[in-house]
Formats: C-alpha cells, structure tokens, sequence
C-alpha cells in the first residue's frame, strides 16, 4: 500500500516534470519563431522604407507621363507610382520615409462653376491630418509659364506650404532664373520649392531640367 503511494507520488512528480519541460521546450520554440517573424517583417520593412513612393494626379496627361519618365530614369524596382484619386487616404504614405510628390496647376476653380474636383484636389485637403515628419519630399509641377505668368505652377506652391507646415523636410528647390513668369505661389527664399515643368510650351526643355533635378535629390532620397 505504501509502496504503492510512493509509486503514485513520484510518477506524478515526474510527469508533470515531463510535461513542464515540453511545455519549457515548446515556448522556447515560440519565442525563437515568433523573433525570426519579426526579423522577417523587419526586413520587408526597411524594404518599402527604402522605396520612394510617387505620388501623383491628374492621370492621362503630362504630369502622369512625367510620373513614368522619372520611375524609368531613377529605376522602376526602387519607385512605387501611386496616382492620387477621390478614394486615397493619408495613410497610403505612411510606408514612405522618402517621396516625389507630381502635380499640374490647373485654376479652373477660380472661374468655371461647372469644375470639377480631380486627383489633388480631395488629397490636399487631408494632408490637413497627415504627419511629414522625417519624411524626405521632392515636387514637381506642371504648368503654363505664358499663359497662366502670373500663377505659374501655383499649385506646387500650395503642396510645398502643406509639406513644410506638416514637418516635412523639401528637397530639390530649384533655381528661378532659367525661367520666366511673374508671379508663382511656388516661390519661397527666392527659389522654387520643385521643379517646374511646362511642357506646353517648353516640352524641349523638360528632359535636361528633369536630368540636373534628378542630379540634385539623388543622395537626399537614397537612388
Ligand atoms: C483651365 C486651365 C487652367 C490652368 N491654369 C494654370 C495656372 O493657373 N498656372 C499654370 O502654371 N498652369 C496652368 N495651366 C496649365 C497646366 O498646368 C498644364 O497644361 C499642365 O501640363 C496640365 O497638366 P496635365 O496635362 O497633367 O493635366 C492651366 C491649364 C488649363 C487647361
């Protein structure tokens, strides 16, 4: 009867020990799965850190077209193209640490009652609740430096201000004096805040303006 306590005693004691050992064991596998995890989610990460998202509107025209000049020339697997409509949220540029930012000035709001609302047009205003923070930006912008002189690239200006208000740190200001206009929103410490693109009338010159501003952001967004 004895004998037989002890025999329960001690072969309960060393199940359970068993049993706390496979359990030790088996956490210990977790946590060595659960850091390879996030190793791995690290990783993926500093990968989308690392690409530059471009975002961009309107489509169909110059300022898309210049979108997928400037993926070609930095390299299609470092930029994700992202054309900015009515449905994109603010938080679609949360993965991005570094960013090229395209828009046209097109000021049919100030006159045309029958305008309506494109692309950047519902973005800008929820840039209100965006944070640039340690965020890198480069802009460009479409626009008529003879036809509209006295607003040229206004909207590059508008997007620049935003930028800066929310903490984001401009890159690419590019120098005035090769161009002429009398008036632009885009113009801050006698520079514009990006590059100004007319390829309305100066389509010959976008290529080289587009080669020494590509020159001049390369190190600042990492390509
Ligand atoms: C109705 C209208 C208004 C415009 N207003 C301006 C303007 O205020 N400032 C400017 O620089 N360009 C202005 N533009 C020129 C456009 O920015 C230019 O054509 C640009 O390439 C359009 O971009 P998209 O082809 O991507 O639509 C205007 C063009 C149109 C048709």
């Amino acid at each position: 009867m004895l004998l037989n306590m002890f025999k329960l005693f001690f072969g309960t004691l060393i199940y359970t020990n068993l049993a706390s050992l496979k359990i030790y064991q088996k956490l210990n596998q977790l946590q060595v799965d659960f850091n390879n995890f996030q190793c791995k989610l690290n990783s993926i990460k500093r990968y989308i850190m690392n690409r530059i998202g471009l975002f961009y509107a309107p489509a169909k025209g110059s300022t898309e077209r210049i979108a997928k000049i400037i993926a070609e020339k930095i390299g299609k697997d470092k930029v994700d193209l992202i054309l900015v409509d009515e449905n994109t949220l603010v938080d679609a540029l949360k993965p991005y640490d570094k960013l090229i930012l395209g828009i046209s000035t097109v000021g049919r709001e100030n006159w045309d009652a029958e305008y309506k609302k494109v692309g950047w047009d519902f973005f800008l205003p929820k840039l209100d609740n965006a944070d640039f923070t340690n965020k890198t930006v480069a802009l460009y912008g479409l626009g008529n430096h003879i036809l509209y002189a006295d607003y040229f690239v206004d909207a590059m200006g508008e997007l620049g201000q935003k930028i800066i208000e929310k903490g984001g740190k401009l890159v690419g200001f590019v120098n005035p004096d090769n161009y002429e206009f009398n008036h632009s929103k885009a113009i801050i410490n006698n520079k514009f805040m990006g590059l100004p693109l007319d390829e309305d009338t100066q389509e010959d010159l976008s290529q080289e303006r587009l080669n020494n501003w590509l020159k001049d952001i390369k190190t600042e967004l990492g390509f």
